[in-house]
């Protein structure tokens, strides 16, 4: 194998897999995306080139030249680590990187990460599930930069507690939507800014306030009766986790 897709996990470095850490301290090469904390890179040793494939840095950006580079990058490193934010085959695009590998005949082995749509309501003190409330989760991403989007007015009928992904910026229509399809103005929302990082910070709001309520990407938004819930003691204790150093 020479390219690992690696789930970075939500932030924290406490919070990678075993195996992802171990990659990272053999890489030759790391591409990683924005949303990686530095603490998580300084994982590399002083010789791993490091490739930011974000959008801030100025990067074309594009999927098809991030696919290139991996591929090129494949054939002439040993131990190149592709990291992803959470886990690498939730929307991360991490499925279309691993077919691009794989077409071009290059090795490739995925290693899960932690996903912010679990650990992002884990550390706000919401248990997604918790008996009684919630019978399920569904995970939805609230972008529809390709035209299409999720029917949310079809989720509002399901009962089942909803974490939505890239939610931020259409969060007015994402709750009209909702509620237009039955569900309860006032049903709890929680938006989880920055989870397991030092800038963790949790807004809570009605369904119907949610448009308006101040709430800044990245963010995980958690709808539905479980978001009332705050086990404050779990979020003190992974609050101080996100801020560690060590
Ligand atoms: C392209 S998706 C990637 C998701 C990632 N693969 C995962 O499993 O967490 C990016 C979105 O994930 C969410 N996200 C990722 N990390 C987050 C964090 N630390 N805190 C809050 N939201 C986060 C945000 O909704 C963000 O817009």
């Amino acid at each position: 194998v020479s390219v690992y897709l690696v789930g970075a996990g939500p932030g924290s470095a406490e919070l990678l897999t075993l195996r992802a850490a171990r990659l990272l301290a053999r890489a030759d090469v790391v591409v990683h995306d924005r949303l990686v904390e530095p603490e998580v890179l300084d994982m590399t040793s002083p010789w791993c080139e490091r490739f930011d494939v974000g959008k801030r840095a100025g990067h074309s950006g594009t999927q098809a030249a991030i696919n290139r580079l991996l591929v090129d990058l494949g054939r002439r490193a040993a131990c190149v680590v592709r990291l992803k934010g959470g886990d690498p085959f939730v929307f991360g695009r991490g499925g279309e990187e691993f077919e691009a590998l794989r077409r071009a005949g290059v090795d490739c082995e995925v290693v899960p990460g932690v996903s912010s749509a679990f650990a992002a309501p884990l550390v706000a003190g919401i248990p997604v599930t918790h008996r009684g409330m919630s019978r399920g989760v569904m995970v939805v991403t609230g972008h529809s930069s390709d035209g299409t989007e999720v029917d949310f007015h079809a989720l509002a009928q399901t009962g089942l507690t909803l974490v939505v992904l890239m939610g931020v910026e259409r969060r007015a229509a994402i709750a009209a939507r909702l509620i237009k399809g039955g569900l309860d103005p006032l049903t709890p929302v929680a938006a989880v800014e920055h989870a397991c990082t030092p800038r963790q910070r949790v807004v809570r709001a009605s369904l119907a306030e949610l448009g308006a309520a101040a709430v800044s990407a990245p963010s995980v938004l958690v709808i539905g009766e479980v978001a009332a819930l705050s086990l404050v003691s779990l979020e003190h204790r992974l609050g101080e986790l996100a801020g560690s150093r060590t």
